[in-house]
């Protein structure tokens, strides 16, 4: 374990790319901001290096890693005979550098930490300009995974990453807040037909425009626990993920356009309070992540809502109907509401509609319980 973990800003500024890069090429695991999240890069051709990252977030040894490169000519240079299987030439000219991981073969320049002994390879193009010029100032691609310790919401700031690692890794570069808020979609164009293994930044409706994309499945968009036991895909999705210390349960809705959803999710919450109360579990203090019409984004309010000396603290995500800045807001809000030591999070479901498919993904996977009203 490290003392001290500083934080500089890079607004591409050379000094703070030379100082990462220093602590890269000595094989520390350092935190780096891309367009997605905040991610815990190191030398992705480099075992010892790789190994650090496992250990700084506490990572399971069987959750392979996304390679992250910064030209063609890298990507060519980690693959067999360095060559880009051509299903994907078409998703890499409209996509990349972006939010689009794809899985390609694996070749033995990869440890197989970064793999975990799996035939394939994650590999992603960052768009984020601090990342792009660290790779390209490192010369060697950079094994990435979420700056998160495991099981926690995805960083999507600095500060997030200080947070869940200081004292772990040498170094954190600000890069200042991300701009898409979830991670990347993991693609994978190897099977027939192609599938997301993972919905994230780039959009299903945006992939299944592309040539050679029309049959295009999405697995496992609700992660029944069952159907991963039978045959996991995408060995991060069997874990509990994206979880504030707060238990959360999410407040989903059955028809979208439903002008009393704010009446039923007012409802829904104080029976369940009521519920929670009545087990004899004491809670003093909840928050609300809510979706709100009138482009108000990250506004708070501290409102009494009961006789029963409750505080309640509301956090609007993003606008509804704007799943782009629902996405921005969410890891954010859940949080700043563990950082308000709230007991029980209330999280409004949205459309699975672009950007929402990667948002109900997460909120799904953080919540102990989900309703429908
Ligand atoms: O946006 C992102 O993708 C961020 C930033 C930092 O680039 N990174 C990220 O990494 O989200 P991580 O480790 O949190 O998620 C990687 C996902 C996991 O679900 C993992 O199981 C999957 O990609 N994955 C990695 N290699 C794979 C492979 N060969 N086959 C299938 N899935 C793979
Ligand atoms: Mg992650």
């Amino acid at each position: 374990e490290q003392n001290a973990t500083s934080i500089i800003t890079s607004k591409e500024d050379k000094e703070a790319i030379e100082k990462a890069v220093g602590w890269l090429k000595n094989n520390e695991a350092i935190g780096i901001p891309t367009e997605t999240v905040y991610g815990l890069a190191a030398n992705a051709l480099n075992a010892d290096a790789v190994s650090k990252i496992f250990a700084a977030k506490n990572r399971p040894q069987d959750n392979p890693l996304i390679v992250h490169v910064s030209s063609i000519d890298m990507l060519k240079s980690i693959l067999p005979d360095n060559h880009v299987p051509e299903v994907y030439l078409p998703v890499i000219r409209q996509h990349w550098p972006g939010p689009l991981t794809i899985i390609l073969p694996a070749s033995p320049k990869i440890p197989t930490s970064v793999t975990c002994g799996h035939p394939t390879v994650a590999v992603r193009f960052p768009a984020h300009p601090v990342a792009r010029s660290l790779i390209e100032a490192c010369g060697f691609p950079l094994a990435a995974p979420s700056a998160n310790s495991s099981g926690k919401p995805s960083p999507t700031l600095a500060s997030h990453v200080f947070h869940d690692l200081q004292g772990r890794i040498p170094l954190i570069l600000d890069g200042g807040a991300c701009d898409v808020g979830v991670e990347s979609t993991v693609l994978d164009g190897l099977r027939n037909p192609p599938a997301i293994l993972r919905p994230g930044g780039l959009t299903y409706e945006a992939l299944k425009e592309i040539e050679g994309m029309d049959g295009l499945q999405v697995y496992r968009k609700h992660f029944v626990d069952k159907e991963l036991e039978a045959a996991p895909t995408t060995p991060g999705m069997k874990y509990r993920h994206y979880s504030p210390e707060a238990m959360v349960i999410l407040i989903d809705r059955k028809e979208q356009e439903d002008p009393s959803f704010d009446r039923k999710f007012d409802q829904a919450w104080k029976e369940q309070l009521e519920a929670i109360q009545a087990s004899g579990v004491g809670v003093s203090k909840i928050g609300m992540l809510r979706t709100t019409q009138d482009g108000a984004t990250a506004v708070w309010e501290t409102i009494s809502v009961t006789d029963r000396n409750l505080e309640c603290v509301s956090l609007q995500m993003g606008r509804h109907g704007h799943p782009d800045e629902v996405a921005r807001g969410m890891f954010k809000g859940l949080r700043e509401l563990d950082g308000r030591a709230v007991d029980l999070i209330f999280v409004e479901g949205i459309s699975e509609d672009r950007e929402g498919m990667a948002v109900m993904n997460r909120l799904r996977k953080a919540a102990s319980k989900i309703i429908e009203v």
